[in-house]
């Protein structure tokens, strides 16, 4: 008898049909890409942005659906943790910018506890990156900024109602969001006071790589201090380190 985790299926099929079970299906699909790069280690620079800004002009160039979607992960005071899908603003030595409500759930949880994690798959290109550290606010200005580069549709989304609470029903969102639009078009320069934006300071960044020649590489950079501020060029000091895959 096996859990089926050595390759062995132990489905049993004969009571149900001849098509293919959910397993099986799960595992004939590919993960990877067919044109994997890898992660050459010894020419890998000595900053992990370096690094991770040429993987994302990598994704952009290879045509990667979505390459500035990231999953934040976040834990509020009581440990309880939770991950959505988020979009890059930029990066640099500030750290990893987006912006979100500083009132939704994910911003109540970075206020709480500022520690968070950004992870971005590109699968196409077999590589993941993984970074973490605290989060800090990066300013009105910046924030407002942010939030007046987004397309009328999107402002009109953010100032339709509070991000994640209960909706009684579509129609009260379309009617908000009909509202929040005719607003967006007559004041250009409305601004939302919870719109942030938000900068991760990496204290880890970890690269993995797949490709067929090398099978998985993992390479993590580590630093004990964080920037005094956004605008300080990066912490001194990465550690580089190989791990097991
Ligand atoms: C592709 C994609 C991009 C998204 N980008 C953002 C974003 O940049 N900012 C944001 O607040 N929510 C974004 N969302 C919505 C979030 O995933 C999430 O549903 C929302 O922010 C509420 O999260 P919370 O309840 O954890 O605060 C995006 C969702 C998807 C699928």
């Amino acid at each position: 008898m096996t859990d089926g985790t050595d390759g062995t299926d132990n489905t049993d099929r004969t009571d149900r049909t001849d098509s293919p079970t959910l397993r099986d299906r799960l595992r004939a699909l590919p993960v990877l890409g067919p044109d994997l790069p890898g992660l050459a280690v010894d020419a890998a620079p000595d900053d992990p942005v370096t690094l991770f800004v040429d993987w994302l002009q990598d994704a952009i160039d290879a045509g990667v659906p979505a390459p500035h979607a990231a999953t934040l992960s976040t834990a509020d005071a009581g440990g309880r943790v939770d991950a959505r899908t988020l979009i890059l603003k930029d990066v640099g030595p500030g750290g990893w910018a987006f912006a979100t409500r500083s009132d939704s759930p994910k911003g109540i949880a970075l206020a709480q506890n500022p520690n968070a994690a950004l992870t971005f798959l590109w699968r196409e290109r077999g590589r993941q990156v993984r970074v973490r550290g605290p989060v800090v606010p990066l300013g009105a200005e910046v924030s407002a900024a942010d939030f007046l580069a987004r397309s009328d549709f999107s402002r009109a989304t953010a100032l339709a109602g509070q991000q994640s609470t209960t909706l009684a029903s579509r129609a009260q969102y379309r009617a908000a969001w009909d509202a929040a639009l005719a607003r967006v078009r007559t004041e250009p320069e409305l601004v939302l006071d919870a719109w942030t934006a938000y900068a991760l300071e990496a204290t880890t960044v970890e690269f993995w790589a797949s490709s067929p020649g090398d099978g998985q590489t993992r390479l993590r950079y580590t630093t004990s201090a964080t920037p005094p501020s956004p605008d300080d060029p990066p912490s001194p000091g990465w550690t580089k380190e190989l791990l097991w895959p």
